[in-house]
This record gives C-alpha cells, structure tokens and sequence, in this order.
C-alpha cells in the first residue's frame, strides 16, 4: 500500500512531496536496463559518490543483469586558508579502473562543480570509458563540463532532499524525494 505523502519539515524548512517512491524505483529500473544493455562484453564498474548517493547506488546495483563492480569514493571538502578557497579531494578508490569501463554514479548534479574534479580525478587512472548517471540533474544551475550521460530526472533550480539527499545532514533516510517549499 502506498503512503500518503505530506508536506515535511527538517530543520528550519518546509518541504512538500515531489517524486514519489514508485516513480524513483520504475526510473531505476529503466536506468539498469539501459546500462546493462549498454554495456554488455565490458568490464563495467561503477564508482558511487559517497554520502549523497548511497540509496541510489544500492537500488540501481539490483538492476543490474550483467557481470559489474562496484567501489565508493567521497570528496573530502576543507577550507583553504582564505574563506573561498575551498579545496576538494576525493578519497577511497582502491579499485583498479584501469582499461575499464567506469560509470560513475551521483544523486545529484547541480553546479557540475564537483563533478568536474571526479571526472579528472578519474579520467587520471584511464578508464577506457568514462561515464556519468546521475539520479537528479538541474540543468537550469550547470556550469561545468561534463553533463550526465543518463539521467534519471531533470528537474527545475529547487532544493530537494531524500533518496541519499540531505539538507545539513537530515533527510537521507526518506525514500521519497521533496522539493523545498517556497
Ligand atoms: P554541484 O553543485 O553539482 O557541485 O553539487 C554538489 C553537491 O551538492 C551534490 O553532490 C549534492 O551533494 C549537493 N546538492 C546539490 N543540489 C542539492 C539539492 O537540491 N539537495 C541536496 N543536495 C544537493
Ligand atoms: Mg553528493
């Protein structure tokens, strides 16, 4: 049976329901399809951006048909001396993703500014392909230079949590994603 979704509160914010647990289960199934279709004769791994896209990393792994690894990687983020520097650096690969064809997997790809240092961070190791599947994009807030290569929603500039999503590290656990109410 389906819950009945209401408007949420975390923290100091409001936030309403917006993509529901059927709709988010039904897309992964299509994303799995595709890349096991995709990507059938490789040898696929996927490396999964830690914290936010744990949920979606688990979920899409099970709709997986063809043989695959999976590894986590996190970016570390520090201030710098001066309060704009900030500097990222992405720990935990302990896989070899050399001559592989890697597909890396992210909840959400706003800016595309952090993509763009996982991506070379990656592309360093030289992967033989090199792909992007991000659950959630906004195309509205891109700037960067690699755009998901499959995309599970693309949706308008608002902030969202659930699904792996945090708002200052509440709401990972829902399994419904919710849009800030405005
Ligand atoms: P970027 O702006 O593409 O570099 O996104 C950086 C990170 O910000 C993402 O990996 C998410 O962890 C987080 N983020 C971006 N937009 C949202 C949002 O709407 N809700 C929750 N986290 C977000
Ligand atoms: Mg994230």
């Amino acid at each position: 049976m389906q819950k009945h979704l209401t408007l949420i509160q975390i923290h100091d914010k409001n936030f309403i329901p917006f993509i529901d647990k059927p709709q988010i289960q039904n897309k992964i199934c299509e994303i799995g399809r595709e890349l096991s279709n995709n990507y059938q004769g490789h040898e696929l791994v996927f490396i999964s951006i830690l914290n936010g896209s744990f949920m979606f990393a688990s979920d899409l792994m099970k709709q997986i048909t063809i043989p695959c690894e999976i590894s986590f990687v996190k970016v570390k983020s520090y201030q710098g001396t001066s309060s704009t520097e900030r500097v990222d650096e992405l720990i935990g690969l302990n896989t070899n993703i050399e001559k592989k064809s890697v597909v890396i997997l992210e909840d959400i790809v706003d800016t595309g500014i952090t993509m763009n240092k996982v991506y070379s961070y990656l592309n360093s190791f030289n992967p033989s392909s090199l792909k992007i599947c991000s659950l959630l994009f906004k195309p509205e807030a891109f700037k960067g230079k690699h755009k998901p290569d499959f995309v599970g929603f693309t949706i308008p500039n608002k902030f969202v949590v659930g699904f792996g999503l945090d708002y200052n590290e509440k709401g990972r656990n829902l399994e419904d994603i919710y849009q800030l109410k405005e």
